[in-house]
């Protein structure tokens, strides 16, 4: 098949060219993210492979439809960037990976903590310039802790099993708590999960549910001093709501992997520009506060997982295979 692949990176020509060599796909790479603007350069081919943060909402899939595309190809798990009514309607297929390292991002959710904890990235600073001070190094031990997982899917309980590691106690909370969870994973209500967790990690999906779960009365209800982490998805977070709790100090060390606006900021070398986001551009001031651009999931485990994955969806499509791993409305394969 003929297919366009959007937003690409030197690092996704590698890993798709050595999984394609088992499909043979005409694949052609597109810097350019997916907007309204450039979904005229997927004229005429069948297929289209997107990522997290290329835009397929109604007027793009319209576009891509009437060109003749009639598969996504997702090379992500999450796909809240999909318009899935209006992909139905026209006809189109929607396909994504729907695990391909779960341990890449648990442990960065990990690395999150660890970090904010010791402070090692002040750290690291501090002795290139000769300033061997502890202060404002001080940390916890994580031992004795009470971690929140909120979302125990396949990342979640990773999480959980990693940080029960360390000696923390794991509260979860879940509208579907799993079967697979350890013992020691103690669900509860999300209010206590607020009112008792030392750090909380967010591991749900964006969902209508989720948008803004992490508010101004959420985090009213948290410990002072909280460390809040987030690998979900940006906006399960109010990023004003976590500037007002940083500024109080109700919130002690915030580590994001993910942020509400970041599709105009992450997975681009921004370093000659001026950035225009305030908000984002507030974050970047705290002391305490640890960002990185969307990078949980990349590992070269993760990276040759979604490569074979989505070249295999590509190939299940072609062929009317039932192992095509489909997303629509109200079924996820
Ligand atoms: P999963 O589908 O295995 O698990 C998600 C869990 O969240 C499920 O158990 C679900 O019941 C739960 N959930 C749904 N609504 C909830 C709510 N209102 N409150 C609490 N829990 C809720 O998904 P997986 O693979 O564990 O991934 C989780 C999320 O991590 C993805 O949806 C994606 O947004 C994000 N992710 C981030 C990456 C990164 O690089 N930062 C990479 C991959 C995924």
């Amino acid at each position: 098949m003929r297919i366009a692949v959007f937003s690409t990176k030197p690092y996704d020509r590698i890993f798709l060219d050595q999984a394609n060599q088992a499909h043979q796909h005409q694949l052609v790479y597109l810097d350019a993210r997916l907007t309204a603007e450039t979904a005229t350069l997927a004229s005429e081919f069948s297929g289209i492979c997107a990522f997290v943060n290329d835009k397929l909402d109604r007027e793009v899939l319209q576009l891509l439809h009437a060109n003749g595309t009639r598969l996504i190809a997702l090379r992500s798990a999450g796909f809240n960037n999909v318009d899935l009514a209006e992909a139905e309607r026209l006809g189109m297929t929607v396909a994504r990976v729907p695990a391909y390292s779960p341990h890449a991002v648990a442990e960065h959710a990990v690395a999150l903590i660890l970090s904010l904890n010791r402070m090692t990235f002040r750290a690291y600073n501090r002795i290139r310039e000769g300033n061997f001070s502890l202060d404002g190094l001080l940390g916890f031990d994580l031992y004795g802790k009470t971690v929140g997982v909120i979302g125990t899917g396949k990342i979640g309980l990773i999480f959980a099993d990693i940080m029960h590691g360390f000696g923390c106690r794991v509260l979860a909370h879940d509208p579907f708590p799993s079967a697979d969870a350890k013992a020691f994973v103690r669900y509860v209500p999300l209010e206590q999960l607020f009112e008792k967790a030392d750090i909380i990690s967010l591991h749900c999906p964006l969902t209508p549910e989720t948008h803004h779960l992490i508010d101004d009365a959420a985090i009213a209800q948290m410990k002072q001093g909280v460390m809040l982490v987030n690998t979900g998805r940006g906006r399960v977070v109010d990023t004003h709501a976590v500037i007002d709790g940083l500024k109080s100090g109700k919130i002690g060390r915030l580590g994001l992997d993910v942020y509400e606006e970041e599709e105009n900021l992450f997975f681009q070398d921004l370093s000659q520009r001026v950035i225009s986001d305030d908000q984002f551009m507030r974050l970047t001031t705290f002391p305490n506060v640890l960002i990185t651009g969307h990078q949980a999931f990349f590992t070269a485990e993760a990276l040759t997982n979604i490569a074979e994955t989505t070249l295999a969806n590509i190939s299940a499509f072609e062929q009317g295979s039932g192992t095509l791993n489909r997303v629509t409305v109200d079924k996820v394969v």
